[in-house]
């Protein structure tokens, strides 16, 4: 315990007797004694001298798992309760702090967080600053041979020197497009910078939304801006998560839901609603997926999930699914139908960033702003409508009651879906399919035509050996969406003659969305799909991060170590 700043005392500070004890199977609590019970609002200042090594939310990378294989690599992954086995504190989203770091680095490495300022001193030692109130998960370092150039007047990004080509072409002159948008829908940009960092490819997100830093798989370097949607996505958390924070996981759906429809709001705005309907149809069948194979009762398919605290509870960690995101952005997207105005619901969204910044909240809190915001509507009773009650919108798991209108992406979907229609036929109708051009398709438009023709499989035998003949467009794409539905429609379909691609695809990244469905689907599959689950699993499950390595594990039926 150190003395209060200028009073006297040892400025080494008092020892205080400290204990672990048991909290939950995701982490133990670290119980101080103080000399005496503190008052109300005194300021306690402790030092806390500790180690991290071991644990989930510190991963450390053989150069082997690095994309230019020639050095190690440290990174953490705080979100959602994984910040834990980094620093002691306290690690749940209702409370925020700012901080600041030194971090001291060997030889030849390069040391970045999610920071507001950072500066390079003598002896490979970095100084980070966060002036900014973030909750725990949002603190992040990662530490490797990396490089960085600028992309945009606030944006730069961050990669191993074998990618950084490829990244700054990427996103050279998008990012500043996405922030003024969001801005001029959202407000203040508050965070000083946006930069990016690639991680390497076992990084099990798409994008995390660390502050100044979002962290990104390199699967999304496809070459041709195709994934920005996901830049997006991490664009938006910095005003719905990184400013108004969900307090507790169970209702991550204020991070998630808010965020996908801020998300596609920017990306109408950018690239108009024919589009973000497309993309945000693929989401809907995602949602659709993620229903069917959980069962749309399942009580993790509520907005609201019970997370019990103590030893036996939900681990936060397992919330990660579907339902906060699109069944969230349905719901939010059920607000702006009864406001019936875009341009008054956006400016609702406003408000309400500014209303809760740096503030953590409930759904009761969101919801009890909305109908403040526009008494009319409370007046009217829109929150008890019968069949769209908020309270079912919260408590209710299954199918989201209502769903926006996606028919702005019809002129996309539509060709999609007809020729989905003529892939699954019995005998084939080559000429109508040759007289349907693909070559101008978009990438999303040819994923959405894949979650049709795999929402239909198994085809009639020989049609997929034809459609991958047909379309190497599609079939040997490197574009990791792409990838993704290609190995789900060859299990699904049990094409064993290009089984070698589900394994290559496992190999050369670890994204969880991508890693868990090949592999329920590969156990849900035949002998020999099983067999491909087992032997790609062995080969690497070394380079996967840990939580995704457990949660195969049980797709496999192997044991997982507590
Ligand atoms: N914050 C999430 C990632 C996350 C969620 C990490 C839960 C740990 C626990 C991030 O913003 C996210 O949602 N990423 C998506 C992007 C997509 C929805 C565009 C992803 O990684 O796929
Ligand atoms: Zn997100």
């Amino acid at each position: 315990l150190l003395p209060p700043p200028g009073a006297p005392g040892d400025p080494a500070g008092q020892p205080l007797p400290v204990e672990s004890r048991p909290f939950a199977s995701y982490g133990s609590a670290l119980h101080v004694a103080l000399p005496q019970p503190p008052r109300a609002g005194q300021l306690l200042t402790l030092e806390i001298d500790y180690e991290a090594g071991e644990g989930p939310g510190v991963c450390w990378l053989a150069p082997e798992q690095t994309a230019g294989k020639q050095k190690p690599y440290m990174y953490t992954q705080g979100q959602a309760v994984l910040n834990r086995s980094f620093f002691p504190g306290f690690d749940t989203p209702s409370v925020k702090c700012t901080y600041s770091a030194t971090v001291k680095v060997p030889e030849g490495f390069t040391a970045v967080m999610s920071a507001t300022s950072w500066e390079k001193q003598k002896d490979n030692t970095f100084v980070f600053k966060m002036s900014q109130p973030i909750p725990s998960y949002l603190i992040a370092l990662a530490v490797g041979d990396i490089v960085s150039a600028d992309v945009g007047p606030r944006s730069r990004v961050w990669a191993e020197p074998c990618l950084i080509e490829a990244a700054k072409k990427e996103y050279d002159g998008v990012i500043e497009e996405f922030l003024a948008v969001g801005e001029k829908l959202f407000g203040p940009y508050v965070w000083g910078r946006y930069d990016i960092l690639f991680m390497p490819p076992s990084f099990p997100f798409g994008g995390m939304e660390n502050p100044c830093l979002t962290f990104a798989t390199p699967c999304l370097l496809a070459g041709d801006r195709s994934l920005v949607d996901v830049i997006i996505h991490e664009i938006s958390h910095s005003w719905f998560g990184n400013l108004v924070t969900n307090a507790t996981w169970g209702e991550f759906w204020l991070n998630e839901g808010f965020t996908m429809y801020a998300q596609r709001r920017i990306s109408t705005e950018v690239y108009g609603s024919a589009y973000t309907c497309l993309e945000a149809a693929t989401g809907r069948a995602l949602l659709r997926q993620h229903m069917d194979n959980t069962g749309e009762d399942h009580p993790l398919n509520k907005l609201r999930v019970v997370i019990e605290p103590g030893l036996w509870g939900v681990n936060p960690d397992d919330t990660y699914n579907e339902t906060p995101y699109e069944k969230g952005y349905c719901f939010v997207s059920y607000l702006a139908h009864l406001v019936g105005d875009q341009s008054k619901f956006d400016a609702f969204l406003q408000a309400y960033v500014n209303r809760f910044k740096f503030q953590s909240i409930t759904a009761d809190d969101t919801l009890g702003f909305f109908l403040e915001y526009f008494p009319e509507l409370k007046e009217k009773g829109v929150d008890s409508i019968p069949g769209f009650e908020f309270d079912r919108w919260l408590n209710t798991p299954g199918w989201p009651p209502y769903l926006p209108d996606l028919s702005p992406g019809e002129q996309l979907m539509k060709p999609a879906d007809e020729l989905a229609e003529l892939w699954a036929a019995d005998g084939l109708n080559m000429e109508a399919i040759e007289a349907v051009d693909i070559t101008a398709w978009r990438t999303y438009q040819l994923v959405y035509f894949l979650d049709q023709v795999l929402q239909k499989s198994p085809l009639p035998e020989g049609n997929v050996e034809r459609l991958s003949k047909m379309y190497p467009k599609i079939s040997k794409a490197q574009n990791a969406e792409l990838r993704l539905r290609w190995c789900q429609i060859v299990l699904k379909n049990n094409l064993e003659a290009e089984y070698h691609k589900v394994k290559d695809f496992l190999h050369s990244q670890g994204k969880q969305k991508y890693t868990l469905p090949l592999y329920r689907a590969m156990w849900g599959g035949s002998e020999s799909a099983r067999a491909l689950a087992m032997e790609t699993f062995s080969a690497t499950a070394p380079q996967l991060h840990v939580n995704v390595q457990n949660y195969v594990k049980k797709i496999l039926g192997l044991e997982v170590a507590e």
